[in-house]
């Protein structure tokens, strides 16, 4: 099973402290969110799962952790300041301002009818989905790139403007010759950041799914010209494998192969990994959508940021950087640009897809339905709950609060006496923890807890010299 709609995880999530609205006491701020107690560790676990199989378990990687404010020139040559654009197109009657392509997917206009006419003439069938009426502006690209001043400049100082990272990637190609240099890599070898990044989105929405603010997981992978396909297809399998070895379910998981038009300016092919995030809707084609990008970007980024790429007439290309990001084989003596498969995923994304995926409901003995989150345990905000079975019992809590101190230097341990058991059960089922450790009278005598397992409710005595160590193992399993 796993959650019939956004919705559900919306509630679970703000009920529970995984994420609210931002700035709620004044009124909100559309499409913002903040990542409640829960959330935050959900969020530092999947980051965490990432860069250990990303960056730790390989043998050809390095990371990064550029800055979010890059010198303007970066987005200039990176072609982001000319084509970072999402068309947009008023209604004059209401002022409603719409996304183009997303409008046309909405009002179910064929796709191959857009590329026959012209925009003027698409639109003079289309109503306004919120006032009905037909009268539309010309359409025109809105750049995605949030805009801001470095120093004490005045506000419209062209030399002052900057931008907020809209990707991590850029951060990684002006570096490349940087992380060349001191780590002596060869081709091929990897370079992963994970960080924040900013689109002034026309069309935010579905929670968590699109935002203004958001963290990427990007890795950039240099390689030998002519072995890119055959690396881009292997990145492509592996990280949907990450993405089941995360728990998720691979009938929740598709492959989607982006079509000529819709491919970034730099991609030569594009593969996203998709995920089910709206079952509820009708229509099977639009239950799906883009959890992770894997493109070839082709040497388009290290060219573009070269100080020596010439055009047919000797002219240089880009005559402000000063360096040379080529690549110089020593075996062959050849000097080329590498090129780049790029692995970009979203952090928020793979948040709400592991919460989607995990969501289930089971029916106790005494009919009462309740939510289990079955989160994969090295992605659970909670790894052990002790719950002590009398809380009027100094000897019992007092048990139940040194093995909770006890537990904390090996994983993230929490106490909770604020309910009977079957309460407290409940709650940490809801959050996804995997097990509840419980403290009872016999636990005096023998000194041996019950640990209760979130999936299958089976419980077991285990000594508690040896809990530490079971914990950790039942974690691997
Ligand atoms: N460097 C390539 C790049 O940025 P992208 O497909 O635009 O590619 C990569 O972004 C991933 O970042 C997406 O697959 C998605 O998970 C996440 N992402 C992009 N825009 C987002 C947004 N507005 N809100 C949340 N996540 C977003």
């Amino acid at each position: 099973m796993s959650a019939p709609n956004i919705e559900t995880i919306v509630s679970l999530a703000k009920r529970r402290g995984f994420v609210f609205p931002s700035s709620e006491i004044y009124g909100g701020l559309g499409s913002a969110w903040d990542y409640g107690p829960l959330g935050v560790e959900l969020c530092n676990n999947v980051k965490q799962a990432w860069w250990r199989w990303m960056v730790y378990e390989r043998d050809d990687m390095e990371g990064l952790d550029s800055s979010i404010i890059l010198n303007r020139l970066v987005w200039k040559y990176s072609g982001h300041e000319l084509t970072f654009t999402d068309p947009l197109v008023d209604c004059r009657e209401c002022n409603s301002r719409f996304r183009y392509d997303k409008l046309l997917a909405e009002s179910g206009v064929d796709a191959e009818r857009t590329g026959l006419l012209t925009p003027a003439e698409i639109l003079k069938d289309i109503k306004c989905p919120s006032c009905g009426k037909k009268n539309w502006t010309g359409v025109r690209p809105f750049n995605l790139m949030f805009r801001t001043h470095v120093g004490a400049t005045a506000e419209d100082d062209a030399d002052a403007l900057v931008y907020l990272r809209p990707e991590t990637a850029q951060g990684i190609f002006i570096n490349f010759a940087n992380v060349l240099t001191t780590s002596r890599r060869k081709l091929p070898f990897g370079v992963a950041q994970i960080g924040k990044s900013f689109r002034n989105e026309v069309t935010p929405g579905n929670f968590i799914f699109r935002t203004r603010e958001f963290e990427q997981m990007e890795m950039e992978y240099f390689v030998r010209p002519g072995e890119d396909e055959q690396v881009h297809q292997e990145w492509i399998d592996n990280c949907f494998n990450w993405f089941t070895s995360l728990g998720i379910e691979a009938s929740n998981l598709r492959l989607y192969e982006q079509p000529k038009e819709e491919l970034a300016h730099y991609a030569k092919r594009t593969v996203d990994i998709q995920y089910r995030f709206f079952p509820e809707r009708d229509e099977p084609e639009r239950q799906w959508d883009e959890l992770m990008g894997i493109a070839n970007r082709t040497d388009f980024d290290l060219r573009t940021h070269s100080k020596k790429p010439e055009d047919g007439e000797g002219k240089r290309l880009n005559p402000d950087s000063t360096e040379d990001l080529s690549y110089f084989d020593e075996a062959t003596k050849e000097r080329f640009y590498p090129y780049v498969i790029e692995p970009a995923a979203g952090v928020n994304r793979t948040v709400l897809s592991v919460l989607m995926d995990a969501y289930s409901e089971k029916t106790n003995d005494k009919g009462e339905t309740r939510v289990i989150l079955k989160l994969h345990p090295t992605l659970s905000p909670i790894k052990a709950a002790i719950l002590p079975l009398a809380k009027n019992k100094p000897e019992i809590v007092g048990m139940a609060k040194a093995i909770k101190r006890s537990l904390q230097p090996v994983l993230r341990a929490v106490y909770d006496d604020t309910g009977g058991i079957g309460k407290l059960y409940a709650r940490q089922d809801e959050i996804g923890t995997p097990f509840c450790v419980t403290v009872d009278h016999q636990s005096l005598e023998d000194e041996a807890v019950t640990v209760r397992d979130r999936d299958t409710w089976e419980q077991e005595r285990v000594k508690v010299s040896d809990l530490p160590e079971h914990l950790l193992n039942r974690l691997k399993d």
